[in-house]
């Protein structure tokens, strides 16, 4: 392709509904507007996200979102080429909202209309971010997502493994409830684990022994939930600094298997001799200081580049989906008035099939 497109992103298969308008050519893109809508408030009550509430705030909040993104990159509806919208994989009924609207804005207007994998706007965002050489390994870790990716185009990946039960962003918001942290746990458990000693509590590293890149954090959740049974059987309660060295050990942990299982990941990306050896993180997990040391120290050891996208980026947001558009429409063709929502959507149709769903959704 050698005419930028204007393309119009919509997403809206978690908590987040969001809106995005991106020009460019693949690898060589702009974000004209974004503009996401979380839901955290509605769910707040629950201790996690409630697909009814989730779908029914989308289908209310799409078209005002959709309005307020092409209002604020001055882009009317006939000077876009293409919508791109997630058509899965994700909560049902809110991947369903975005679908029909986008269809509706589609037959509407006459444009193409091209269904996009949630988890190919993550792993494509370092080509709009920093237009990343192909390939690159992806590394996903959020509240629902937990996998390495090799990216070696833009519709074509390797899955080398992810988690076998809760994803890391889970683990954290569920220690942090543990002991007694607010939500949304991760910045909570970061910022309590500074004033705390990693080494007071002796946490398993699940899975680190087993020679492949799969992950597990549901065994270290439990650890930590005996130890702080065990605090507070002893002390009558939980003083605060057990909590903070609980959160330093937990975090280690954490810390701890992702960059020894992204060594292994990296082993095998490296033995495809990538010209510019990248390793790419996304998701809110990503925000940790002591993660993102780990995984930065892992990468100059084996002498390859880190790249982390802004956070705005790294979590749910309607660019990666507009920019996913750019990278794919030389590949394939638009989907039309056939395309359907799926609540789940492997990327890589070739690896094993993982268990396991997280709070915020099905995983893939
Ligand atoms: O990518 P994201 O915004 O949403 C999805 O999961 O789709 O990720 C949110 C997750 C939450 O579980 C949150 O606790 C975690 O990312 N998180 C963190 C940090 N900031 C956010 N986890 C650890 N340390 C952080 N600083
Ligand atoms: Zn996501």
């Amino acid at each position: 392709m050698t005419r930028p497109v204007t393309i119009l992103g919509i997403e809206s298969s978690c908590d987040d509904t969001a809106a995005a308008v991106v020009r460019g050519v693949p690898g060589d893109m702009s974000i004209l507007s974004s503009d996401v809508h979380g839901q955290t408030d509605l769910h707040a009550d629950f201790g996690g996200v409630v697909p009814e509430i989730a779908a029914r705030a989308h289908a209310e909040r799409l078209d005002v979102t959709v309005k307020a993104a092409l209002d604020a990159a001055g882009v009317a509806l006939t000077q876009l080429d293409a919508i791109g919208v997630t058509c899965g994989p994700g909560l049902i009924g809110g991947v369903v909202s975005g679908v029909m609207t986008a269809k509706g804005l589609s037959a509407a207007t006459g444009l193409p209309l091209y269904g996009i994998n949630h988890l190919a706007g993550h792993a494509l965002t370092p080509r709009l971010t920093d237009g990343a050489a192909f390939p690159y390994l992806m590394l996903l870790v959020s509240g629902g997502h937990c996998q390495f990716l090799i990216a070696h185009g833009p519709t074509r990946f390797t899955r080398l493994g992810g988690t076998i039960d809760d994803a890391p962003g889970e683990a954290f918001d569920k220690v942090a409830r543990l002991i007694g942290l607010g939500q949304p746990g991760g910045p909570a458990l970061e910022a309590a684990a500074r004033a705390g000693d990693a080494t007071r509590f002796a946490f398993p590293r699940p899975l680190l022994n087993k020679p492949d890149c799969n992950l597990s954090f549901s065994g270290l959740k439990t650890a930590v939930l005996r130890a702080r049974d065990a605090v507070v059987a002893e002390h009558g309660g939980l003083p605060r600094q057990a909590q903070a060295d609980l959160a330093a050990g937990f975090q280690q942990a954490v810390a701890d298997s992702l960059s020894g299982k992204t060594r292994r990941a990296l082993d095998l990306y490296l033995a495809e001799e990538p010209s510019l050896p990248t390793l790419c993180v996304a998701g809110g997990v990503a925000a940790n200081m002591a993660i993102r040391a780990a995984l930065e120290t892992v990468c100059a050891d084996l002498g390859v580049a880190f790249l982390a996208p802004p956070l705005a980026l790294c979590t749910d947001n309607a660019a990666m989906i507009a920019a996913a558009t750019i990278e794919q429409m030389p590949y394939r063709d638009p989907d039309g008035m056939s395309l359907s929502a799926r609540p789940r959507m492997p990327l890589d149709t070739s690896s094993a099939p993982m268990i396991g769903s997280g709070k915020k959704g099905a995983k893939a």
